[in-house]
């Protein structure tokens, strides 16, 4: 290979414009889980397949493509799913001790009803056959596929305005006779979507005490599984680049 070839090898040769992956990274950490601020404003088709998309676009193990996307916007649908919650949410708290499950009953962690648009995001296992390039070993990799899509969507979202929350305090089989989901069809998220008042700075369970984010040098290990190393340059990196989300940038320059 010449050295002109080399350069144009290079990462940076096919990297974004500063501007562009400044709002990738604002994207990525200015994205919230929404559960109380959303607005009654309709969500425009035209936004709305914007996002649904972007999901579509998402990696899938064998290009599988295992999801659908099921669009609620009818007022009874939301009750029912509403419904299957509230009964699964009632239990969770019963699973909570002392001061901690005080703190959960009082945390908000739906929009169902409030939200103008929910999205239902499935995985089909059966979609391409029994045998899939790429989920031959590990069996789970159809699901992460669909949470791909998921994570795909909520980014985009983010981009549009739109606030997304996460819906999971369901028994599964609540939520699939509330939407419809026939037993071969797994649901993967039901999503609250809409245009929001505000975004919250961080997570709304790390203002409320309940988990704080943890240190990225406690995370990374080199080579081996547990093994740290502080003298590593990539740790100050991490470490700079973790105060920099905090305060929702990225460290690109
Ligand atoms: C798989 C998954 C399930 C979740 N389920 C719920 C949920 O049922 N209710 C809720 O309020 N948030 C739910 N969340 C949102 C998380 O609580 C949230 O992502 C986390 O607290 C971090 O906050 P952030 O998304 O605003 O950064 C879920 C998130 C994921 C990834």
């Amino acid at each position: 290979m010449n050295t002109s070839a080399v350069a144009q090898a290079t990462p940076s040769a096919h990297a974004f414009t500063q501007e562009a992956r400044d709002a990738i990274y604002h994207a990525i950490f200015s994205r919230r889980d929404v559960r109380g601020q959303f607005l009654p404003t309709p969500v425009p088709d035209e936004v709305l397949s914007r996002i649904l998309t972007a999901a579509h676009h998402a990696p899938s193990v064998g290009f599988m493509q295992p999801w659908n996307f099921l669009v609620v916007r009818s007022p009874d649908t939301k009750r029912r799913v509403h419904g299957a919650f509230a009964k699964a949410h009632a239990e969770a708290a019963g699973m909570f001790e002392g001061d901690r499950r005080a703190t959960y009953q009082k945390l908000k962690l739906e929009g169902i009803v409030e939200s103008p648009v929910g999205i239902c995001i499935t995985c089909d296992r059966e979609r391409t056959g029994p045998v899939v390039v790429g989920r031959t070993h590990m069996k789970t990799m159809d699901l992460y596929s669909s949470v791909c899509a998921v994570q795909n969507l909520w980014l985009a979202a983010r981009a549009e305005g739109l606030g997304v929350g996460w819906v999971s305090i369901f028994h599964q089989a609540d939520l699939q006779e509330a939407l419809g989901i026939p037993k071969g069809i797994t649901p993967i998220a039901y999503l609250c979507v809409g245009y929001v008042s505000h975004f919250h700075a961080k997570p709304e369970l790390e203002t409320a005490g309940w988990l704080p984010r943890l240190p990225m040098e406690d995370l990374v290990y080199f080579d081996q599984w547990g093994q740290r190393d502080d003298q590593q340059p990539l740790i100050a990196h991490l470490q700079r680049d973790q105060a920099a989300a905090q305060r929702g940038r990225a460290a690109t320059a």
